[in-house]
């Protein structure tokens, strides 16, 4: 290989930065990724193979023929691709905490990821979220590295089921590394202030069992340990995760991580590449990025051992993965994308996720109503079921993610003697006196950066729903969809029954599952949740007050 075979294996594009698609084989690039919702103008599963394997060819073309990996954010299912089953996203999971039904749904995403041609996914996040204001909570599994260890764990093994080599089997990447979920205020890639002791105890032991799982690369994080950041600390990517953890694999920086860490742009490359990171997600320059490793290994800045020590773990893994031998989509896999069957595992997580906070006069599960009025618009809105990370990076409102909805689930478990109304706003249809009120209630879809909340407050338009189904004189069953506790003290107040369905993903039916009793609540709160944002943050054994202690959930 020459320098610039070597170079270019060490970088990542983002399509849509691609000046042209033959830069691939130009720089030869290592890897080309889809930042979030980034596809095909037609979003199928079928088109989105076409695409990744135009890119795998122009790789192939060049004169060594290294295939590229291609990466994407499949965090809870192949979320970009239109018609791929979406899962709860890990939060609901850690409140079911059931680590073979996480293998499965990773089994699951790898098989929806090959039919595509993307072979490399940039999940589990196996963060430890410590304070719920952060937009990513729910990226978690929650705030316990008891949860995130042995479900990040299931996650990889699911993810590469069979052994990495396996047809079966894509690329998982536990992130980020390290202390993104202990971030001061919660605030995205921001400082995690916290001894050595706590920090490991806390945010690189999911890493550990990550590791034994059998991870084979690492994404860091964009926030600083006291004030030192990720993407520079040799500390941390050399000294904490291969010479404490022992990983072997390779370690890719963050989107843009790496032009975040301070001095000019050789500079900010050279302390990346020094302190540990093997690939760089450029994203955008990476023709700059190229040159300026040129000048740095020609400097000595970069030692060429060092190069090639990187482009050795990124080909290893390539060669483990058997990317070589097949590195085009598999398309006898398409037809299976989004199936009933796969549906039906994700409704079952689903209902294992939510966690009953309320439920008095055992209005749960219902039995014996006759008139339901189901009300607010997030019950009929596949998009607010999904959260962020769905078709677009932020997400989306409405029905353009393929699912069930609540209120679909509803009529179907409350059956064909009862009479079930839906209203936007809570006011009953003349004529119909409902002998039950279920209003769901919760937050817009949001992702890193805008998710980020001060006051954790159910919007207002929520809390009005809440009073009007309240005002209808019959008992109230309350749903919150929502990616995080969020501070609902008035409002648990006001209905009988209240439930958490976190962001459940395409199939809401699963809620209903468990509201009618067709499935056993079960969720146990993977987070303690705070009566006020004056409690916030409240984790366990750190003995302040909250509402709810993590592992809080009714049976009813
Ligand atoms: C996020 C990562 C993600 C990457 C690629 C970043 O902004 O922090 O979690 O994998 O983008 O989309
Ligand atoms: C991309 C995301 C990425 C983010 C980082 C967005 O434009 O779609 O994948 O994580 O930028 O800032």
């Amino acid at each position: 290989m020459t320098v610039e075979e070597k170079i270019g294996q060490t970088l990542q594009a983002a399509r849509d930065y691609l000046v042209s698609d033959s830069d691939i084989a130009k720089y030869g690039l290592g890897s080309v990724l889809s930042g979030g919702g980034s596809g095909p103008r037609f979003n199928d599963p079928a088109h989105w193979a076409d695409m990744i394997d135009g890119y795998q060819r122009v790789a192939l073309s060049s004169r060594l023929g290294i295939p590229i990996l291609y990466g994407v954010d499949a965090v809870h299912g192949n979320n970009n691709v239109r018609g791929a089953v979406v899962f709860p996203h890990n939060i609901g999971l850690g409140a079911a905490n059931d680590p073979a039904l996480v293998e499965e749904i990773g089994r699951i995403t790898a098989l929806e990821m090959l039919a595509t041609g993307a072979r490399w996914n940039f999940a589990p996040c196996v963060t430890v979220p410590r304070d719920e204001r952060w937009g990513r909570t729910y990226e978690g599994f929650g705030e316990s590295p008891d949860l995130a260890g042995p479900l990040g764990a299931a996650c990889i093994k699911g993810l590469q089921s069979g052994g990495l080599g396996s047809p079966t089997a894509v690329l998982a990447t536990p992130k980020h590394f390290a202390g993104d979920g202990g971030t001061s205020g919660g605030r995205d890639r921001g400082d995690a202030a916290y001894s050595e002791d706590d920090f490991m105890r806390i945010h690189v032991a999911p890493y550990a069992d990550a590791i034994a799982a059998g991870a084979r690369c690492v994404m860091v994080s964009f926030s600083s340990w006291n004030g030192e950041p990720c993407h520079g600390s040799e500390r941390l990517l050399t000294g904490i995760l291969r010479e404490k953890l022992g990983f072997k694999g390779f370690v890719i920086s963050d989107w843009g991580g790496v032009s975040l860490l301070p001095g000019s742009y050789e500079e900010r490359i050279a302390k990346a590449v020094n302190a540990g990171i093997d690939m760089i997600m450029v994203p955008d320059e990476y023709a700059r990025a190229a040159g300026a490793m040129r000048d740095l290994v020609t400097s000595g800045a970069i030692r060429r051992e060092r190069l090639d020590e990187a482009v050795r773990r990124i080909l290893t893994v390539k060669f483990e993965m058997g990317l070589f031998e097949r590195p085009f989509a598999d398309r006898s896999l398409l037809a299976q994308v989004g199936s009933l069957e796969r549906r039906s595992v994700a409704r079952k997580a689903v209902a294992e996720s939510v966690v009953v906070l309320k439920n008095e006069g055992s209005v749960l599960p219902i039995s014996g109503k006759k008139k339901i009025l189901v009300v607010g618009p997030r019950a009929k809105d596949v998009g607010a079921q999904c959260g962020g990370w769905t078709l677009t990076w932020q997400g989306v409102r409405g029905s353009s993610v393929p699912g069930t909805t609540i209120m679909q689930g509803i009529v179907e478990a409350a059956g064909p003697g009862v009479r079930v109304e839906y209203s936007r706003d809570g006011t009953a249809p003349a004529g119909f006196e409902p002998d039950l009120a279920i209003v769901v209630i919760g937050e817009d879809p949001y992702a890193e950066m805008k998710g980020d909340s001060s006051d954790l407050a159910l919007p207002a338009g929520e809390k009005r729903l809440v009073a009007a189904a309240a005002s209808l004189g019959a008992p109230v069953v309350a749903v919150l969809l929502s990616g995080r506790p969020l501070i609902v003290t008035d409002e648990l107040g006001k209905v009988d029954a209240f439930a958490a369905a976190w962001l459940p993903g395409s199939e809401g039916a699963g809620i209903a599952d468990v509201l009618f009793g067709v499935a056993k609540a079960r969720g146990a709160l993977p987070c303690s949740w705070p009566a006020s944002i004056e409690q916030v943050p409240v984790n366990a054994g750190d003995g302040r007050p909250c509402l709810f202690p993590a592992g809080f959930g009714l049976r009813p």
